[in-house]
Formats: structure tokens, sequence, C-alpha cells
């Protein structure tokens, strides 16, 4: 039985596959991505690719991946990404993902979008029926009135919607400065009714619904199997 760093890191090793010499290279954020990462620093030291540049989800990325020896842009000097390698916090049979555990999305989301392929490296817990079993939407708001979006994410039908807080109390910002309401809405049977909602309204940054964007899952089982599927 492997543990969850262990299957964390197959995942993440095998998007390595998709990575061809030359290529522009989304970075994400989180742990699995970070794994990605250093393995991709790894390849770029010993040869098996080259000529790399990767554009980093987050200055804590782009610091992971300097100390890992990958060679960073941005995207004003490579506006296009050939692929994007990315983690998640829930998968749906859609393809369709719930991310922003880290916080992270909307850099993590301007990145997908900007990329040819959007490879998502996660483990078999990841998985779920419906999005938002398990997990809560996180949503990047404006700190200028964010219990007016916590009220809006209530009446579309969240039970609860907390702010993201570090451990002493004191409000997590984002990168941009903004703040990130986690939206409990539970099982979510249409999320683009959501993601519709949350896209149109003032003062709402991003929103962790990533639907339709994956180009490709890699899911690594505790039975040691190792699954590479697309949509159709
Ligand atoms: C960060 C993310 C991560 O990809 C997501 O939280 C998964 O993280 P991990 O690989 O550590 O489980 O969306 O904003």
């Amino acid at each position: 039985m492997s543990t969850r760093n262990e299957l964390k890191l197959q995942a993440a090793a095998a998007a390595l596959d998709f990575i061809e010499p030359g290529m522009v290279v989304g970075l994400g954020g989180g742990s699995t991505a970070a794994l990605f990462v250093a393995q991709l620093g790894q390849a770029l030291q010993n040869g098996r690719l080259r000529n790399i540049v990767g554009i980093p989800s987050a200055p804590v990325v782009g610091a992971f991946a300097q100390t890992h020896g990958v060679p960073l842009t941005d995207l004003e000097r490579h506006p296009h990404i050939d692929v994007c390698v990315d983690g998640a916090d829930e998968v749906s049979p859609q393809f369709d993902l719930i991310k922003g555990g880290g916080g992270l999305l909307t850099r993590e989301k301007i990145l997908a979008q900007a990329s040819a392929e959007l490879v998502i490296v996660v483990d078999e817990y990841k998985h779920a029926d419906m999005l938002g079993q398990r997990w809560a939407v996180p949503v990047e708001v404006m700190a200028f009135g964010w219990t007016s979006q916590r009220d809006f994410m209530q009446e579309l039908g969240a039970r609860v919607v907390t702010a993201r807080r570090h451990p002493d109390g004191t409000l997590y910002h984002t990168d941009q400065g903004n703040l990130i309401l986690d939206a409990h809405f539970g099982p979510i049977p249409t999320p683009t009714d959501i993601a519709m909602a949350l896209s149109v309204r003032a003062g709402v940054v991003e929103h962790g619904l990533f639907l339709g964007m994956t180009s490709k899952l890699i899911t690594s089982y505790a039975t040691g199997a190792l699954a590479v599927t697309s949509p159709t």
C-alpha cells in the first residue's frame, strides 16, 4: 500500500511524459504540483529534458521551482503556454474540478486558460461522484464588501460560507491582496449555474470551479495502478 505522498509522486512523475524539449510549462500550486516541479527540475538536471521554461502560479511556486533548477519566465514574455500541470482538490466524472485549496485559484486559472493543454495530477482520493461532495468551492473576492459576497453565495445555495483565515485567526490574503471565501454548497448537480452566477458578480475575482478545462487527467491508485484519461 502506498502512502498518500507516494501516490501524489507517482501521478506527478507521469506528467513528465507530456513535456517535450522547448516547451513553456505552466506550474500549478499545491503539494502534487510541487512534486511535478521537483521532477521537472530533475529531468532538466539529468538531461532527459532541455530548453524548458516554467511560469509559476505564485511567487512561492516560482521560488520552489528555482531551487529545483527550473528556469522561469512569465506570461508577458510567453503569453502562450504549451502544457500546464496542476493538482486539484476534487475531480468529477466529467473531468470538472474544484481547485483553490491552496488559495492560488485565480492565477492557476489564468495559466490554465493560457495553456494548450491542462494536465491534472491527482490520486484516487480526489475523485468524487459530484463536485462539492467533500470540498467547499473557494472563491476569491475583493475585501471591499466581502460580507455581501458571503450573503450572495448563501442565496445561491451555499449552506455555510467561511472567510479563510490563518491559524492565528487573521484573514488569509491571496497574492493579489484579496480574500478567499469557502462556500460549502454540498454536492453540486449543475456547477455551470453556480460558476456563471459567480462570474458575473461584482467583487468576485474568480472561483475555484474549473469546468471543461482538463485536457488530461492522471490518477494514481492505492493498488499501484496509474490511469491517464481525457474527456471525450
Ligand atoms: C491550489 C490548488 C491545488 O492544486 C489543490 O489544492 C491540490 O493540492 P494538493 O496537491 O496539495 O492536494 O488548487 O490552489
